[in-house]
């Protein structure tokens, strides 16, 4: 009986310790799976914008098919929130980093962060860090829309429209009088519409004079109380308005509908915006932006996702793995823009 008693207990607890050492295995089986679990953090100058966003929903749709988690952080347009993002995800051992920056001085600390973390980093619609910070990190890469083409583009178009119509000229002083809304001091994209769109008018052989450069931090809201006050002092004046992105274009139509611009055709200012967003193309559709130009949230948002994709697998990133066009160095993407008016909205779908 005792030898019985005693078998059991033995039994008992060879099958208890096997049942513990399985427990424990399993545990280290689950742990080492979540260790596996890559993520990307990504900090973003603003959730509340609409490129932005539907960049931001690119990537999720592209990552919902991927084995990359995604950890987002938003900057609320703030450069100390930005700087507490990244480090809070470098804390968090992110295995890659994305930035949206809004501190172009700052690049160099942030790529030397993420190089400590020997992490990928990559500068997402912005300006670019200079060659030599690129080029201090063979991890780090810059992707962008090449901003300077959406201004030439402005520029074009509004010369095209000057061109055929003689009554563009408003008060008749033989300039392009013009408005220029501006996206953000400093801000890459900005400061290539700002300057590409006048420049690419003069060099098409028209005189231009500015009424007002409006600093409207790519929002409608603001653009319509800019352009609404600049309507009630140069009313005759105003001949063309540039906008660095459709959001600033439609805040100036609301500005110029509320004081009975496009009424009829003699009372049409031709406006000019960036993005092709959904909205800007209803109002391409309707007749009162002029034209955009394409800036694919998608194409970017995916191409992100793409790029971690295959730096995660070890990949080279090259214009023949990611399938868009890489730089002589390798750390370079530029994309295009399509120019959209009333006569190819359908390329403006994504
Ligand atoms: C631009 C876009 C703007 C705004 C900006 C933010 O590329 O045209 O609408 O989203 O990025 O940096």
């Amino acid at each position: 009986m005792k030898k019985l008693l005693s078998l059991s207990l033995a039994l008992l607890l060879a099958f208890t310790m096997t049942a513990c050492g399985d427990a424990s295995a399993s545990e280290e089986a689950g742990k080492a799976g979540a260790e596996e679990q890559l993520v990307a953090g990504m900090v973003w100058y603003n959730f509340g914008d609409t490129f932005i966003t539907a960049t931001r929903n690119a990537v999720s749709d592209a990552a919902e098919g991927g084995n990359i988690k995604i950890d987002a952080a938003d900057s609320q347009v703030d450069i100390s929130t930005q700087t507490n993002n990244i480090n809070n995800l470098l804390t968090k051992d992110v295995d890659f980093l994305t930035i949206n920056n809004i501190n172009p001085a700052g690049a160099p600390e942030y790529i030397a962060k993420a190089k400590e973390k020997d992490i990928p980093v990559i500068f997402v619609n912005c300006d670019s860090p200079s060659d030599e910070d690129l080029n201090s990190y063979d991890k780090a890469f810059h992707i962008s829309s090449a901003a300077e083409q959406s201004g030439y583009i402005q520029g074009d178009l509004a010369s095209q429209y000057w061109n055929e119509n003689p009554a563009a000229d408003r008060n008749g002083n033989g300039k392009m009088d013009y408005i220029m809304l501006v996206g953000m001091q400093g801000n890459y994209d900005s400061k290539m519409r700002t300057e590409k769109s006048v420049e690419r008018v003069i060099e098409n052989g028209i005189e231009v004079n500015l009424i007002q450069e409006a600093l409207c931090n790519w929002q409608r809201a603001e653009a319509q109380n800019q352009v609404a006050s600049i309507i009630a002092a140069r009313r005759d004046d105003i001949d063309v308005i540039f906008a660095n992105n459709d959001d600033m274009a439609l805040g100036a139509i609301e500005a110029l509908k509320a004081s009975g611009f496009f009424a009829d055709e003699d009372s049409y200012i031709p406006v000019l915006g960036v993005d092709a967003t959904k909205v800007g193309v209803e109002a391409i559709k309707e007749g009162t932006l002029m034209g955009s130009s394409l800036n694919n949230p998608v194409i970017l948002g995916s191409t992100v996702y793409k790029m971690i994709e295959l730096l995660s697998e070890g990949k080279e990133i090259t214009t023949e793995t990611l399938g868009r066009t890489v730089s002589e160095d390798g750390n370079h993407i530029w994309l295009d823009y399509v120019q959209i008016t009333a006569e190819n909205t359908e390329d403006a779908e994504y």
